[in-house]
């Protein structure tokens, strides 16, 4: 539905990251400029007299905005010439069920880079883009693994996890041969995030820019960025997140969001805050590992998801599996366990429209990170389909590969 209509409207965005301007036929501006609260941000070249729908990838924080367009015709334009200004959300509408992927397995391993090709529908570097493999000394960037995964991805979508983690960073940035100061880390973390993103520019739609940085009790966890820099640092990573590439999604991913915890509310006041000093934060990712004997039902996750929902930010399920050894004795009762813990996961992201991707963390069983006998994902030890991996298609709605 039109948010505007002719030369200048006030919009209220719920964070889309996308204009699309409708151009009337017959005329022909040789320029048109957009501008948002008074400031230049795009300029539209007008090819044809044909009826035209122009996308502009903007970063627009939640809330209100004045939109005004002005041409640079050579001739008068009798208006209406632009039809309408439409706010689309900028991430793919289609729902996709997604795997964390192992390069240590995929270039080796047919049955397992066949099995994710088979089944899912965007891939999770597990590891392959964190910071102690993609710059194992100050400078030098590897990113064979991640180009190896980008690769097998083919044109399923890709989640870059993660760039801000207290976890496997390199020893140079944990152990420097002398303190670091606060500008000197920041100018690490700044050349860091931009070269990361830059290269994956257009290819990877959404980024953890900031991964588990919120203890149990709400307060940031301590790790070197928060010690040297401050708090900061969250602000700075997705700022230069956004302009290293302002088309990619920017998320918060933790876990233990999935209920109403003093984490959880922590995260929404820490994210409710940085959008409303503009900072480019776009969704959250909740982790959800659980297991059957204490998964997070569906009524608790839709609550979850509402209470981010609420703050205009998108919301996807980012490493689900559902550990079963503490479940039933029976390996069927395990199995039933499981697959309502993943029915629960699924509706609840189907139903909440904030919700358009769920990922499981591993492609089968033997490649879990809690182990095999945990049989916590889709696949089996053979990677081949469980029944509940059918359940979940279908609870998302997705007929072709995931
Ligand atoms: O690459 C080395 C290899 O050279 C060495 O031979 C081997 C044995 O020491 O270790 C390998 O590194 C391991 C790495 O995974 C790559 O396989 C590390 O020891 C191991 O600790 C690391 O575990 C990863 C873990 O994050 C580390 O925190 C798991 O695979 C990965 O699934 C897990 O993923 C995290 C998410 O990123 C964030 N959310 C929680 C999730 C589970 O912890």
């Amino acid at each position: 539905m039109p948010l505007a209509r002719g030369l200048t409207g006030r919009v209220e965005l719920v964070h889309s990251r996308a204009l699309e301007l409708t151009l009337r036929r017959g005329c022909q501006p040789s320029g048109v400029f957009l501008l948002v609260d008074g400031r230049s941000r795009g300029q539209i070249r007008v090819a044809s007299r044909a009826w035209h729908m122009y996308r502009i990838a903007l970063a627009l924080p939640a809330g209100p905005h004045r939109l005004s367009i002005r041409t640079s015709a050579t001739r008068a334009c009798a208006m209406p010439w632009l039809d309408r200004i439409d706010a689309v959300p900028a991430a793919p509408p289609h729902m996709a069920l997604g795997a964390a992927v192992r390069w240590d397995i995929a270039r080796s391993d047919p049955r397992y880079r066949a099995a994710f090709t088979a089944h899912f529908g965007s891939l999770t570097p597990e590891n392959e883009l964190k910071m102690e493999v993609v710059e194992p000394a100050r400078g030098r960037f590897e990113f064979a693994a991640a180009d190896g995964l980008a690769a097998l991805a083919g044109s399923r979508r890709i989640r870059g996890h993660t760039l801000v983690y207290g976890n496997q960073l390199p020893r140079w940035v944990t152990h420097p041969g002398s303190p670091w100061t606060r500008d000197s880390l920041l100018a690490v973390l700044h050349d860091y995030i931009s070269t990361v993103v830059r290269r994956y520019r257009r290819r990877i739609d959404t980024w953890d820019v900031v991964n588990e940085v919120i203890a149990d009790d709400g307060s940031l966890r301590p790790t070197v960025w928060l010690d040297v820099i401050g708090p900061e640092y969250i602000e700075h990573a997705f700022r230069w997140a956004h302009a290293a590439d302002p088309t990619a999604r920017l998320f918060y991913n933790d876990i233990g969001l999935e209920r109403d915890t003093a984490k959880a509310r922590s995260a929404v006041r820490m994210l409710s805050t940085l959008r409303r000093r503009g900072v480019p934060v776009d969704g959250v990712g909740m982790q959800d590992h659980t297991e059957v004997v204490n998964y997070p039902r569906q009524s608790t996750l839709e609550t979850s998801f509402r209470r981010f929902a609420a703050l205009g930010l998108a919301v996807e399920i980012t490493e689900l599996d559902v550990g079963t050894l503490d479940g039933p004795s029976s390996p069927g009762a395990r199995a039933e366990a499981q697959a309502r813990a993943y029915r629960d996961a699924a509706s609840a992201c189907w139903d909440i429209a904030a919700c358009n991707r769920l990922t499981v963390w591993g492609v089968g069983d033997a490649a879990s990170w809690i182990g095999p006998a945990q049989t916590p994902l889709l696949l089996d030890g053979s990677y081949r389909a469980k029944p509940v991996y059918d359940i979940v298609r279908r609870r998302l709605h997705i007929t072709n590969r995931g």
